[in-house]
């Protein structure tokens, strides 16, 4: 009896691994445009996040089997040369930059990229100039772009984008109106010529699993790894991601139609209180004449000046602008980057098996 059992155990211990890796194996199927074309074993983006997406959390990510990305952010060339040179120290596996298309020394900085050999460089921030793209591409590198609407990925694509990055309203940073839900029904289906990579909100491997059976080619976190133990946030950073929930990150809010705020993604904080304070304030000064109406637009600008270096590097999570996206409520723990990863394989893998197992009782 007890060696009927143990046999049978056995049998079913074998068809487990049998099924985890057909699963793995189909997981590998799902995701293997955006493998190539990131050239990494898994198509798992760390979203670049400025200040947090440096030299030690973007090779941790890319050593362990993902796609890490600096962020450039307002770094001059010189400064992003040097963090690429650190980074190369650290990993010898594919990593790519994140240019914000605004920087006065974009050119200057694709030029540092190309003389470097990146492979991938992320332009951010708006619709990129075609002379950026047109750099980037002659120089060997591909580009991604976002696409926040449909008629604009194929306008990107018809720029030379290679590959696009749809980036729901749920993601922490700068954030569009439109959630991932929407914007991968709208233009999964309808972009087959390039990788397409989703962003925003994104926390778990099954939720992966989802949007790569939509035609995503990979999924962009920023989030989750900004509280991995190697990013070099600062701890009560950290903490504030621990003890937050979903509903924690909100977006800024803009008082007046006649001064826009673009909108951030974070968690609501004393900042976030005295922001509609100032913009109330400024309004105040602007109807009493004290303020042109472009010097009001600069006051409320300028409010969140080197706020989120404040709250990555120094701590101050209370004035600091703490950008998170709305998975932080899924953010438990601080744990390492391979960790991380490792736990969002093996859910994507455990979605696969279970919908094997679903489909086999029907
Ligand atoms: C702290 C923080 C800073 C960010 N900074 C940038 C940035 O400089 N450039 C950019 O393209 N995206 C930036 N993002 C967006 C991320 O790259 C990524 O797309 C986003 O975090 C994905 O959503 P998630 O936070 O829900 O995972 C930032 C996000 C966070 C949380």
């Amino acid at each position: 009896m007890t060696d009927m059992l143990a046999t049978s155990a056995t049998a079913t211990d074998d068809a487990n691994s049998v099924a985890r890796q057909t699963a793995r194996a189909e997981l590998n199927r799902l995701w293997s445009a955006g493998t190539a074309f990131l050239g990494t074993e898994y198509a798992i983006l760390g979203g670049a996040m400025s200040w947090v997406s440096e030299r030690t959390l973007v090779s941790a990510i890319s050593n362990a089997g993902g796609f890490g990305v600096i962020a450039c952010g307002a770094m001059t060339p010189e400064l992003l040369e040097a963090e690429i040179v650190a980074t190369q120290a650290r990993t010898k596996k594919p990593f790519g930059v994140n240019l914000i298309t605004m920087h006065p020394q974009l050119d200057e900085l694709i030029q540092v990229c190309l003389r470097a050999g990146i492979g991938h460089i992320v332009l951010a921030g708006g619709i990129p100039p075609s002379a950026a793209i047109r750099g980037a591409k002659d120089g060997g590198a591909k580009v991604m772009a976002f696409a926040p609407a449909l008629v604009l990925a194929k306008r990107l694509i018809r720029m030379g984008v290679d590959a696009l990055v749809i980036e729901g309203a749920e993601a922490g940073g700068h954030v569009g109106p439109v959630s991932l839900t929407v914007l991968a029904q709208e233009i999964l289906p309808h972009i087959t010529t390039v990788p397409v990579f989703v962003a925003g909100g994104i926390a778990r491997g099954d939720a992966i699993v989802g949007f790569l059976e939509q035609g995503a080619a990979g999924a962009q976190l920023g989030t989750r790894f900004a509280a991995a133990t190697e990013s070099i946030a600062h701890p009560r950073f950290k903490e504030a991601f621990l003890k937050a929930n979903a509903r924690d990150a909100l977006t800024s809010v803009q008082l007046d139609p006649r001064f826009p705020v673009i909108p951030v993604r974070g968690l609501v904080n004393d900042g976030s209180q005295n922001f509609l304070t100032h913009q109330a304030e400024t309004l105040r000064r602007f109807q009493a004449g004290e303020f042109s109406k472009e010097e009001a637009q600069l006051e409320i600008e300028h409010f969140w000046a080197g706020a989120l270096r404040r709250a990555v590097i120094d701590g101050d999570v209370e004035t600091g602008s703490v950008m998170a996206g709305q998975s932080v409520g899924m953010v438990k723990a601080v744990r390492p980057v391979e960790d991380i990863i490792g736990e969002l394989v093996t859910q994507a893998v455990d979605a696969l098996v279970h919908r094997s197992g679903q489909r086999r009782e029907h």
